[in-house]
């Protein structure tokens, strides 16, 4: 039988020592948070983005043992091409993809003032550019017969009414596309899994939530987190990533892992436990 001492494989210091991840959208907000601590736990991490000089600056300051730096469109499969091939040449081997990188549209009221070719672009980076990151992980991850790839998802993964219909289409649609090829290619033991947030005060959270001052954020957290006093940051998303990137999660594949506080799992409306 199997110790459980066995599955201990990692130091809890250093728990993805050896690992190489690859992390789109690592210049700022959640994927940077995610390439640090990735890097503090021992991995190798190359950082895609289309934000050079912040992507450049954050590699500059974890260091370039650690980290490295490549310009990629995720909408340009000849980018993702190009970026996995880079980590390939560099370090040999991708051990974790994250597909983080996405954007946020407006939340037009009525569907009616939807424009299509802002559906299509939001569709294009969040849901085409996280087909081409798997594509392409899993490229070379096949012949490896090993690899996690980790989608960020969301909370609008699971519910409606959270944010705009292109977003919450996207963010549905890499949910399907994580199952999908986590049925295909479990035959090689390469996990895939979402890795879905709550609300957390990124660049792109403010911008769309329109909230200036620190006390915005602290009311609003107060109001629709489960979590009393409890501010969800991309620290938290960092952490999950490590579980599903080490092998402690070994055998979890085809997940959605909602770091939300419970938001997804509960309906408020009915009042029971109100706390208003
Ligand atoms: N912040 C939140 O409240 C929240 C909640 C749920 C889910 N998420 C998800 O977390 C992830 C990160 O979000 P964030 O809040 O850190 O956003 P952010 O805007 O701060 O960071 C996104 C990063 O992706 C990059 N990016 C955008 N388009 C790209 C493209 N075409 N190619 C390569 N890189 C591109 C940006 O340059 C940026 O560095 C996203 O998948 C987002 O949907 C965020």
């Amino acid at each position: 039988m199997q110790s459980s001492k066995s599955l201990l494989i990692a130091s809890p210091n250093k728990r993805l020592e050896g690992k190489v991840a690859l992390v789109t959208g690592g210049a700022r907000g959640i994927g940077e948070c995610i390439a640090r601590t990735f890097c503090k736990h021992g991995a190798k991490v190359v950082i895609g983005d289309i934000l050079d000089e912040l992507g450049l600056s954050v590699c500059d300051d974890i260091g370039s043992t650690m980290a490295s730096y490549i310009h990629c469109d995720i909408t340009q499969e000849s980018h993702i091409g190009k970026a996995i091939n880079a980590t390939i040449s560099k370090h040999g081997k991708l051990d974790i993809m994250v597909n983080n990188a996405a954007i946020i549209d407006d939340s037009k009221p009525s569907i009616l003032d939807n424009e299509k070719s802002k559906f299509d672009k939001v569709i294009a980076v969040n849901l085409t550019g996280v087909f081409l990151g798997t594509k392409h992980a899993a490229r070379v991850m096949i012949p490896a017969r090993k690899g996690s790839i980790i989608n960020i998802g969301s909370v609008c993964c699971s519910v409606g009414g959270v944010a705009s219909h292109a977003y919450t289409s996207s963010k549905h649609g890499v949910l399907g596309l994580t199952k999908n090829v986590a049925a295909e290619l479990g035959r090689y033991k390469i996990r895939v899994n979402c890795l879905s947030p709550y609300y957390i005060a990124t660049v792109a959270a403010e911008d769309f939530f329109k909230l200036e001052e620190k006390e915005k954020e602290r009311e609003k957290s107060k109001v629709y987190s489960n979590l009393e006093g409890v501010v969800h940051k991309s620290e938290d998303i960092a952490e999950a990533a490590i579980y599903l990137g080490s092998d402690e999660s070994r055998y979890v594949s085809g997940h959605n892992l909602n770091v939300d506080g419970g938001f997804t799992a509960i309906n408020p409306a009915f009042g029971l436990f109100s706390r208003l």
